[in-house]
Protein backbone atom coordinates (compact mmCIF):
# COMPACT_ATOMS: atom_id res chain seq x y z
CA UNK A 1 0.00 0.00 0.00
CA UNK A 2 2.87 2.38 0.66
CA UNK A 3 5.56 3.49 -1.53
CA UNK A 4 8.35 1.51 -0.40
CA UNK A 5 11.57 3.42 1.45
CA UNK A 6 14.79 4.22 -0.92
CA UNK A 7 16.74 1.23 -1.03
CA UNK A 8 19.87 1.67 1.13
CA UNK A 9 22.49 0.17 -0.71
CA UNK A 10 21.93 3.12 -2.67
CA UNK A 11 23.10 5.81 -0.43
CA UNK A 12 26.61 4.22 -0.63
CA UNK A 13 29.28 5.70 -2.71
CA UNK A 14 30.99 3.18 -4.83
CA UNK A 15 33.98 3.22 -2.07
CA UNK A 16 30.75 2.56 0.62
CA UNK A 17 30.95 5.75 2.33
CA UNK A 18 27.57 7.07 3.06
CA UNK A 19 26.58 10.06 0.89
CA UNK A 20 23.78 12.29 2.47
CA UNK A 21 22.97 14.03 -0.90
CA UNK A 22 21.64 10.90 -2.09
CA UNK A 23 20.56 10.30 1.83
CA UNK A 24 18.38 13.76 0.68
CA UNK A 25 16.49 11.98 -2.06
CA UNK A 26 13.98 10.19 1.04
CA UNK A 27 12.69 13.43 2.16
CA UNK A 28 10.29 15.50 0.41
CA UNK A 29 12.09 18.97 2.08
CA UNK A 30 14.54 18.39 -0.64
CA UNK A 31 12.76 18.00 -3.75
CA UNK A 32 14.44 19.95 -6.65
CA UNK A 33 10.95 21.49 -7.31
CA UNK A 34 10.62 23.01 -3.52
CA UNK A 35 12.10 25.74 -2.51
CA UNK A 36 15.78 25.73 -1.12
CA UNK A 37 15.53 24.80 2.48
CA UNK A 38 17.80 26.06 5.65
CA UNK A 39 20.48 24.06 6.04
CA UNK A 40 18.70 22.23 9.58
CA UNK A 41 21.20 21.21 12.30
CA UNK A 42 18.21 21.46 14.84
CA UNK A 43 16.92 17.14 14.31
CA UNK A 44 17.23 16.99 17.85
CA UNK A 45 14.46 19.69 18.19
CA UNK A 46 12.38 17.85 14.91
CA UNK A 47 13.64 15.84 12.00
CA UNK A 48 13.16 16.59 8.28
CA UNK A 49 9.95 14.20 7.42
CA UNK A 50 10.29 11.16 5.56
CA UNK A 51 9.20 10.51 2.29
CA UNK A 52 8.06 7.28 2.99
CA UNK A 53 6.20 8.24 6.74
CA UNK A 54 4.30 10.87 4.99
CA UNK A 55 3.08 8.46 2.00
CA UNK A 56 2.36 6.17 4.46
CA UNK A 57 0.09 8.06 6.07
CA UNK A 58 -1.72 9.83 3.10
CA UNK A 59 -2.17 6.74 1.75
CA UNK A 60 -3.91 5.43 4.72
CA UNK A 61 -5.72 7.81 5.03
CA UNK A 62 -6.75 8.34 1.81
CA UNK A 63 -7.97 4.65 1.22
CA UNK A 64 -8.80 3.02 4.43
CA UNK A 65 -8.90 5.44 7.12
CA UNK A 66 -11.68 3.69 9.14
CA UNK A 67 -11.63 3.19 12.67
CA UNK A 68 -9.60 0.37 13.72
CA UNK A 69 -11.19 -2.50 16.29
CA UNK A 70 -14.32 -1.63 15.93
CA UNK A 71 -16.39 -1.93 12.62
CA UNK A 72 -16.77 -5.20 11.05
CA UNK A 73 -17.01 -3.38 7.90
CA UNK A 74 -13.55 -4.26 5.61
CA UNK A 75 -12.29 -0.80 5.68
CA UNK A 76 -12.80 -1.54 9.64
CA UNK A 77 -10.70 -5.07 9.05
CA UNK A 78 -8.24 -3.58 7.17
CA UNK A 79 -7.28 -0.31 9.34
CA UNK A 80 -6.93 -3.31 12.18
CA UNK A 81 -4.79 -5.18 10.32
CA UNK A 82 -2.66 -2.11 9.17
CA UNK A 83 -2.51 -0.77 12.99
CA UNK A 84 -1.04 -4.13 14.16
CA UNK A 85 1.55 -4.83 11.44
CA UNK A 86 2.55 -1.36 12.53
CA UNK A 87 2.88 -2.22 15.62
CA UNK A 88 4.60 -5.46 15.08
CA UNK A 89 7.00 -3.66 12.78
CA UNK A 90 7.91 -1.04 15.59
CA UNK A 91 8.32 -4.19 17.97
CA UNK A 92 10.74 -5.87 15.57
CA UNK A 93 12.56 -2.19 15.52
CA UNK A 94 12.65 -2.14 19.80
CA UNK A 95 13.80 -5.97 19.64
CA UNK A 96 10.52 -6.04 21.64
CA UNK A 97 8.91 -9.56 22.08
CA UNK A 98 5.52 -8.84 21.84
CA UNK A 99 4.17 -5.95 19.89
CA UNK A 100 1.58 -5.87 22.46
CA UNK A 101 3.55 -3.75 24.95
CA UNK A 102 3.63 -0.78 22.42
CA UNK A 103 0.84 1.44 22.99
CA UNK A 104 0.82 4.39 20.47
CA UNK A 105 0.73 8.00 22.37
CA UNK A 106 1.32 11.39 20.43
CA UNK A 107 4.97 11.01 21.59
CA UNK A 108 7.57 10.44 24.22
CA UNK A 109 6.22 13.46 26.22
CA UNK A 110 3.12 11.92 26.40
CA UNK A 111 4.38 8.58 26.93
CA UNK A 112 6.05 9.35 30.15
CA UNK A 113 3.10 11.52 31.48
CA UNK A 114 0.83 7.95 30.56
CA UNK A 115 3.11 6.09 32.42
CA UNK A 116 3.37 8.17 35.91
CA UNK A 117 0.01 9.21 35.48
CA UNK A 118 -0.82 5.12 35.35
CA UNK A 119 1.55 3.78 38.16
CA UNK A 120 0.44 2.86 41.08
CA UNK A 121 0.29 5.36 43.98
CA UNK A 122 2.09 3.04 46.28
CA UNK A 123 5.40 3.32 43.79
CA UNK A 124 5.15 7.47 44.99
CA UNK A 125 4.45 6.83 48.63
CA UNK A 126 6.34 8.93 51.35
CA UNK A 127 8.66 5.91 51.69
CA UNK A 128 9.66 5.71 48.52
CA UNK A 129 12.32 7.24 46.70
CA UNK A 130 12.60 8.48 42.76
CA UNK A 131 16.01 9.05 41.19
CA UNK A 132 15.67 11.49 38.19
CA UNK A 133 18.65 12.64 35.79
CA UNK A 134 19.83 15.92 36.44
CA UNK A 135 20.56 15.67 32.50
CA UNK A 136 16.96 14.98 32.26
CA UNK A 137 14.43 16.73 29.59
CA UNK A 138 11.45 17.77 31.07
CA UNK A 139 9.01 15.26 29.24
CA UNK A 140 10.13 12.65 31.58
CA UNK A 141 11.39 14.57 34.52
CA UNK A 142 8.01 16.66 35.49
CA UNK A 143 5.56 13.81 35.27
CA UNK A 144 7.37 11.57 37.81
CA UNK A 145 8.28 14.73 40.09
CA UNK A 146 4.70 15.40 39.84
CA UNK A 147 4.16 12.23 41.06
CA UNK A 148 6.25 12.06 43.69
CA UNK A 149 4.74 15.38 45.12
CA UNK A 150 1.59 14.76 45.12
CA UNK A 151 1.79 11.12 46.98
CA UNK A 152 4.84 12.35 49.00
CA UNK A 153 7.86 10.17 48.16
CA UNK A 154 11.66 12.25 47.94
CA UNK A 155 12.96 13.29 44.30
CA UNK A 156 16.96 12.97 43.96
CA UNK A 157 18.97 13.42 40.98
CA UNK A 158 21.09 11.45 39.41
CA UNK A 159 24.43 13.47 39.34
CA UNK A 160 26.30 13.53 36.29
CA UNK A 161 30.46 12.70 36.37
CA UNK A 162 32.42 15.61 34.17
CA UNK A 163 32.07 14.37 31.26
CA UNK A 164 28.30 14.35 31.54
CA UNK A 165 27.37 10.87 31.46
CA UNK A 166 25.45 9.82 34.65
CA UNK A 167 27.84 8.69 37.32
CA UNK A 168 26.66 5.22 38.14
CA UNK A 169 29.32 5.14 40.81
CA UNK A 170 27.72 8.14 42.64
CA UNK A 171 24.45 6.56 41.87
CA UNK A 172 24.87 3.13 43.02
CA UNK A 173 26.60 5.11 46.43
CA UNK A 174 23.52 7.57 47.10
CA UNK A 175 21.02 4.23 46.32
CA UNK A 176 22.83 2.65 49.09
CA UNK A 177 22.89 5.47 51.49
CA UNK A 178 19.98 7.16 50.87
CA UNK A 179 16.64 6.17 53.40
CA UNK A 180 13.82 5.31 51.64
CA UNK A 181 12.94 2.99 48.75
CA UNK A 182 13.81 3.67 45.74
CA UNK A 183 11.06 2.73 43.38
CA UNK A 184 11.84 4.66 39.85
CA UNK A 185 14.97 5.80 37.77
CA UNK A 186 14.61 7.79 35.09
CA UNK A 187 16.75 8.23 32.43
CA UNK A 188 17.44 9.55 28.60
CA UNK A 189 19.29 7.09 26.82
CA UNK A 190 20.63 10.58 25.62
CA UNK A 191 20.82 13.67 26.50
CA UNK A 192 18.84 16.52 24.41
CA UNK A 193 21.54 18.73 25.69
CA UNK A 194 24.89 16.74 26.58
CA UNK A 195 24.27 14.37 23.76
CA UNK A 196 26.42 11.46 24.75
CA UNK A 197 25.02 7.65 24.65
CA UNK A 198 24.07 6.06 28.13
CA UNK A 199 24.74 2.93 29.33
CA UNK A 200 21.38 2.09 29.92
CA UNK A 201 21.83 -2.16 30.57
CA UNK A 202 24.22 -0.99 33.35
CA UNK A 203 21.78 1.34 34.61
CA UNK A 204 19.09 -1.15 34.35
CA UNK A 205 21.19 -3.50 36.48
CA UNK A 206 21.88 -1.27 39.03
CA UNK A 207 18.05 0.00 39.28
CA UNK A 208 17.27 -3.80 39.84
CA UNK A 209 20.02 -4.81 42.59
CA UNK A 210 17.89 -1.82 45.07
CA UNK A 211 14.91 -3.14 43.57
CA UNK A 212 13.90 -0.21 41.48
CA UNK A 213 12.63 0.40 38.07
CA UNK A 214 13.87 1.98 35.18
CA UNK A 215 11.82 3.84 32.35
CA UNK A 216 14.05 5.12 29.47
CA UNK A 217 13.67 8.21 27.23
CA UNK A 218 14.96 7.42 23.73
CA UNK A 219 13.95 10.56 21.88
CA UNK A 220 17.36 11.33 20.68
CA UNK A 221 18.70 7.64 20.48
CA UNK A 222 15.75 6.31 18.22
CA UNK A 223 17.05 7.76 15.13
CA UNK A 224 20.65 7.55 15.80
CA UNK A 225 21.63 4.06 17.43
CA UNK A 226 19.65 0.65 17.53
CA UNK A 227 17.01 0.26 20.52
CA UNK A 228 17.13 -2.92 22.15
CA UNK A 229 14.62 -3.39 25.15
CA UNK A 230 15.45 -6.48 25.70
CA UNK A 231 19.40 -6.41 25.92
CA UNK A 232 18.97 -2.85 27.27
CA UNK A 233 16.50 -4.52 30.20
CA UNK A 234 14.72 -1.26 31.08
CA UNK A 235 11.40 -1.67 31.90
CA UNK A 236 9.73 1.21 29.95
CA UNK A 237 11.06 2.95 27.45
CA UNK A 238 9.67 5.90 24.86
CA UNK A 239 10.11 7.62 21.86
CA UNK A 240 8.55 10.12 19.67
CA UNK A 241 7.88 9.97 15.64
CA UNK A 242 9.07 13.79 14.81
CA UNK A 243 12.57 13.08 15.96
CA UNK A 244 12.79 9.88 13.21
CA UNK A 245 11.26 11.40 10.03
CA UNK A 246 7.74 10.71 11.10
CA UNK A 247 5.05 13.67 11.72
CA UNK A 248 4.52 15.24 15.53
CA UNK A 249 1.71 13.33 17.16
CA UNK A 250 2.90 10.39 16.91
CA UNK A 251 5.15 7.72 19.15
CA UNK A 252 5.20 5.04 21.72
CA UNK A 253 5.31 3.36 24.97
CA UNK A 254 6.66 0.49 25.59
CA UNK A 255 6.77 -1.71 28.89
CA UNK A 256 7.72 -5.33 30.07
CA UNK A 257 4.97 -7.31 29.82
CA UNK A 258 5.17 -8.10 33.73
CA UNK A 259 4.87 -4.52 34.52
CA UNK A 260 1.85 -3.43 31.92
CA UNK A 261 -0.79 -5.16 34.63
CA UNK A 262 0.39 -2.69 37.89
CA UNK A 263 -0.70 0.43 35.70
CA UNK A 264 -4.28 1.75 35.94
CA UNK A 265 -5.45 4.00 32.24
CA UNK A 266 -5.80 7.28 33.30
CA UNK A 267 -7.38 8.53 30.23
CA UNK A 268 -11.14 6.29 29.37
CA UNK A 269 -12.93 5.94 26.40
CA UNK A 270 -13.95 4.12 23.70
CA UNK A 271 -12.62 0.31 23.26
CA UNK A 272 -10.90 0.22 26.30
CA UNK A 273 -13.31 -1.24 27.79
CA UNK A 274 -14.09 -4.89 27.44
CA UNK A 275 -17.63 -3.92 28.87
CA UNK A 276 -19.36 -1.35 30.92
CA UNK A 277 -21.51 -2.64 33.12
CA UNK A 278 -25.04 -0.50 34.01
CA UNK A 279 -24.00 -0.30 37.63
CA UNK A 280 -20.21 -0.55 38.81
CA UNK A 281 -16.55 0.10 37.45
CA UNK A 282 -15.67 -0.35 33.73
CA UNK A 283 -13.70 -4.03 33.12
CA UNK A 284 -10.87 -2.55 31.03
CA UNK A 285 -9.88 -4.33 27.74
CA UNK A 286 -6.33 -5.99 27.27
CA UNK A 287 -2.90 -4.51 26.23
CA UNK A 288 -2.40 -2.70 23.97
CA UNK A 289 -6.33 -0.78 23.53
CA UNK A 290 -6.69 -0.37 27.39
CA UNK A 291 -4.02 2.71 26.86
CA UNK A 292 -5.47 3.68 23.52
CA UNK A 293 -8.97 5.11 24.21
CA UNK A 294 -10.45 6.91 21.54
CA UNK A 295 -9.72 6.61 17.62
CA UNK A 296 -6.26 5.94 17.34
CA UNK A 297 -3.96 7.57 14.99
CA UNK A 298 -3.35 4.69 13.00
CA UNK A 299 -2.22 6.89 10.13
CA UNK A 300 0.27 8.13 12.47
CA UNK A 301 1.05 4.77 13.43
CA UNK A 302 1.83 3.58 10.09
CA UNK A 303 3.91 6.66 9.74
CA UNK A 304 5.82 5.71 12.37
CA UNK A 305 6.53 2.44 11.47
CA UNK A 306 8.06 3.50 8.18
CA UNK A 307 9.99 5.77 9.39
CA UNK A 308 11.40 3.51 11.96
CA UNK A 309 12.16 0.82 9.30
CA UNK A 310 13.82 3.26 7.19
CA UNK A 311 16.26 3.75 9.97
CA UNK A 312 16.88 0.17 10.87
CA UNK A 313 17.66 -0.39 7.42
CA UNK A 314 20.12 2.26 6.89
CA UNK A 315 23.82 0.72 6.69
CA UNK A 316 26.10 1.30 9.69
CA UNK A 317 28.14 4.12 7.40
CA UNK A 318 25.43 6.36 8.30
CA UNK A 319 25.93 6.46 11.69
CA UNK A 320 29.84 6.52 11.25
CA UNK A 321 29.09 9.72 8.61
CA UNK A 322 26.92 11.56 11.67
CA UNK A 323 29.53 10.47 14.47
CA UNK A 324 32.19 11.99 12.30
CA UNK A 325 29.86 15.09 11.31
CA UNK A 326 30.44 16.30 15.46
CA UNK A 327 33.52 15.47 15.58
CA UNK A 328 34.64 17.56 12.92
CA UNK A 329 32.23 20.48 14.10
CA UNK A 330 33.65 20.18 17.60
CA UNK A 331 36.90 20.64 16.47
CA UNK A 332 36.10 23.45 14.56
CA UNK A 333 33.87 24.87 17.28
CA UNK A 334 36.97 24.61 19.81
CA UNK A 335 39.23 27.01 18.03
CA UNK A 336 36.53 29.71 18.87
CA UNK A 337 37.75 31.80 21.59
CA UNK A 338 35.67 32.15 24.52
CA UNK A 339 33.44 28.75 23.84
CA UNK A 340 32.68 25.81 26.32
CA UNK A 341 30.34 22.54 24.92
CA UNK A 342 28.43 21.74 27.78
CA UNK A 343 29.74 17.78 28.28
CA UNK A 344 32.81 16.62 26.56
CA UNK A 345 33.41 16.50 23.29
CA UNK A 346 36.81 15.13 22.77
CA UNK A 347 36.63 11.77 24.05
CA UNK A 348 36.05 9.74 21.24
CA UNK A 349 32.37 9.11 22.01
CA UNK A 350 30.07 9.17 19.67
CA UNK A 351 27.53 12.23 18.97
CA UNK A 352 25.23 13.11 17.16
CA UNK A 353 24.80 17.23 18.88
CA UNK A 354 26.31 19.24 21.05
CA UNK A 355 25.85 22.13 23.05
CA UNK A 356 27.61 25.20 23.85
CA UNK A 357 28.02 28.53 25.52
CA UNK A 358 30.31 31.77 24.28
CA UNK A 359 31.41 33.87 27.28
CA UNK A 360 29.59 37.04 27.20
CA UNK A 361 27.38 36.28 23.94
CA UNK A 362 23.77 35.18 24.64
CA UNK A 363 22.67 32.16 22.87
CA UNK A 364 19.83 33.80 20.65
CA UNK A 365 22.33 36.19 19.45
CA UNK A 366 24.38 33.72 17.87
CA UNK A 367 20.90 31.37 17.00
CA UNK A 368 20.05 34.60 14.98
CA UNK A 369 23.36 35.28 13.44
CA UNK A 370 23.24 31.47 11.96
CA UNK A 371 19.57 32.23 11.02
CA UNK A 372 20.40 35.14 9.16
CA UNK A 373 22.84 33.14 7.00
CA UNK A 374 20.07 30.37 6.69
CA UNK A 375 21.27 27.87 9.44
CA UNK A 376 18.55 26.26 12.31
CA UNK A 377 19.69 25.71 15.12
CA UNK A 378 18.40 25.92 18.68
CA UNK A 379 19.18 28.22 21.27
CA UNK A 380 17.49 28.59 24.89
CA UNK A 381 17.13 26.58 27.97
CA UNK A 382 16.70 23.16 25.77
CA UNK A 383 13.87 21.97 28.20
CA UNK A 384 16.21 21.30 30.77
CA UNK A 385 16.92 23.54 33.34
CA UNK A 386 17.81 21.85 36.00
CA UNK A 387 20.85 20.89 34.29
CA UNK A 388 21.81 24.21 32.78
CA UNK A 389 21.34 25.38 36.66
CA UNK A 390 23.34 22.84 37.87
CA UNK A 391 25.95 23.93 35.30
CA UNK A 392 25.67 27.54 36.05
CA UNK A 393 24.45 28.00 32.30
CA UNK A 394 21.37 30.35 31.58
CA UNK A 395 20.90 29.07 27.88
CA UNK A 396 23.21 27.21 25.51
CA UNK A 397 23.09 27.04 21.80
CA UNK A 398 22.63 23.27 20.61
CA UNK A 399 23.70 22.08 16.77
CA UNK A 400 21.76 18.64 16.05
CA UNK A 401 22.69 16.61 13.26
CA UNK A 402 20.63 13.84 11.11
CA UNK A 403 21.98 11.42 8.03
CA UNK A 404 21.52 14.17 5.48
CA UNK A 405 23.79 16.93 6.78
CA UNK A 406 27.11 17.20 4.77
CA UNK A 407 30.43 18.67 5.53
CA UNK A 408 29.77 21.80 4.08
CA UNK A 409 26.59 22.07 6.10
CA UNK A 410 28.79 21.77 9.44
CA UNK A 411 31.87 23.64 8.23
CA UNK A 412 29.28 26.87 7.70
CA UNK A 413 28.18 26.60 10.69
CA UNK A 414 30.96 27.04 12.88
CA UNK A 415 32.56 30.09 10.11
CA UNK A 416 29.10 31.84 11.00
CA UNK A 417 29.55 30.99 14.74
CA UNK A 418 33.14 32.05 14.74
CA UNK A 419 32.07 35.82 12.82
CA UNK A 420 29.02 36.16 15.39
CA UNK A 421 31.51 35.93 18.57
CA UNK A 422 33.77 38.11 16.65
CA UNK A 423 30.61 40.45 15.69
CA UNK A 424 29.61 40.30 19.65
CA UNK A 425 32.89 39.50 21.23
CA UNK A 426 32.90 42.12 24.22
N1 LIG B 1 12.89 17.82 22.86
C1 LIG B 1 13.18 18.69 21.78
C2 LIG B 1 14.49 19.41 21.96
O1 LIG B 1 15.29 19.04 22.75
C3 LIG B 1 12.07 19.59 21.46
O2 LIG B 1 14.71 20.37 21.28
Amino acid sequence: MTTPPTPHSSLLTPDSSFDPLLCRQSFPLWDPVAPPPPIWLDSAATAPRLRCALDAARDFDTAVFANPRRSVHRLGVAATQALETARASLADFLHAPDPDGIVFTSGATASANLLALALPPSDFAPDATVWIALSEHHSSGLPFARAARRHGAAVHLVPLTPSGDLDLDALSAALSSSPGRPTWIVAASCSNVIGRPQPIPALAALARRHGARLFVDAAQTAAHAPIDVAAWDCDFLAFSGHKIGAPAGTGLLWGRASEWPRLVPHVLGGEMVDDVPLSGPPVYASLPARYEPGTPNAAGALALAAAAQWHAALPPAARAHVHALADRLASRLAAVPGLRFLGAVSDGVPRTLLSFTVDGIHPHDIAQCLDAQNIAVRAGRLCAHPLLAAMDVPAAVRISLFPTNTVGDVDAAAAVVAEAVALFAP
